[in-house]
């Protein structure tokens, strides 16, 4: 499963990326309005931080206007994805932007009928909204599964499933349980899929006990 960093903050994409674990980077206008910084600066920015996609999302919400701000954001930069909501204007900037060879993320997908819709309209990736629909006591994971289970029926779809909306490591296992290609993950949920108290417990052991022997792996005299 590939591992996007869910966040417009550079710091935290600079420090991720260097663990050389990360495949790409989602942002959207709200994540975008948090750094308080000029959108197209900040893209350009992590673009030159990652060689993944990096989803960047249109403001309009009528057809034209979405496909001119797509092909201006996509001219940022080789690796942009431009983001497109799931409503019929935005499906049909879906169209015409993959059509032109544009990655397009189709975004604030809430059903298995929507995703269908984004892989017809030829999404290279369609982000199903986890997290927001377990807030409204809807099942989250079970999107994720109708999805898979229908794109799986044809071979022709190539569309990715992108988990969104990942509010904690749990969602994470579980988007890997079921297979989605994509999980889109906040630094936070990131950082905590390494943590693991045993871990840290079984490392000092291993540390203390290695101190008592006096001995040095770097410093020796031979060998
Ligand atoms: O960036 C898309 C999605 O991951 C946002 O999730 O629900 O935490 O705002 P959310």
């Amino acid at each position: 499963m590939k591992f996007f960093v869910d966040t417009a903050d550079v710091t935290e994409i600079r420090d991720l990326v260097a663990t050389g674990l990360i495949d790409g980077v989602t942002t959207n206008p709200s994540l975008v309005a948090k750094t308080g910084r000029d959108f197209f600066e900040v893209l350009k920015e992590i673009c030159g931080l990652v060689d993944g996609p990096v989803s960047a999302e249109v403001t309009a919400v009528e057809f034209q206007r979405m496909v001119d701000e797509g092909r201006k954001l996509a001219e940022l930069s080789e690796n942009i994805a431009v983001k497109v909501p799931l409503t019929w204007d935005g499906l049909k900037a879906c169209r015409t932007l993959s059509q032109a060879g544009t990655m397009v993320n189709v975004t604030l997908c809430f059903s298995a009928n929507q995703a269908l819709l984004a892989a017809k309209a030829g999404a290279s990736f369609v982000s199903p909204f986890i997290g927001r629909l377990d807030d409204q006591g809807h099942d989250g994971l079970q999107l994720i599964e109708d999805i898979l289970e229908i794109y799986d029926n044809y071979e022709d779809i190539r569309t990715e499933v992108l988990v969104a909306s990942v509010r904690h490591v749990t969602h994470v296992l579980q988007a890997a349980k079921l297979g989605a290609d994509i999980c889109t993950i906040p630094p936070s949920v990131l950082r905590q899929l390494a943590q693991h108290v045993l871990t840290d417990r079984g490392l000092a052991a291993f540390l203390a006990d290695w101190e008592k022997t006096g001995q040095t792996i770097l410093d020796r005299k031979n060998g």
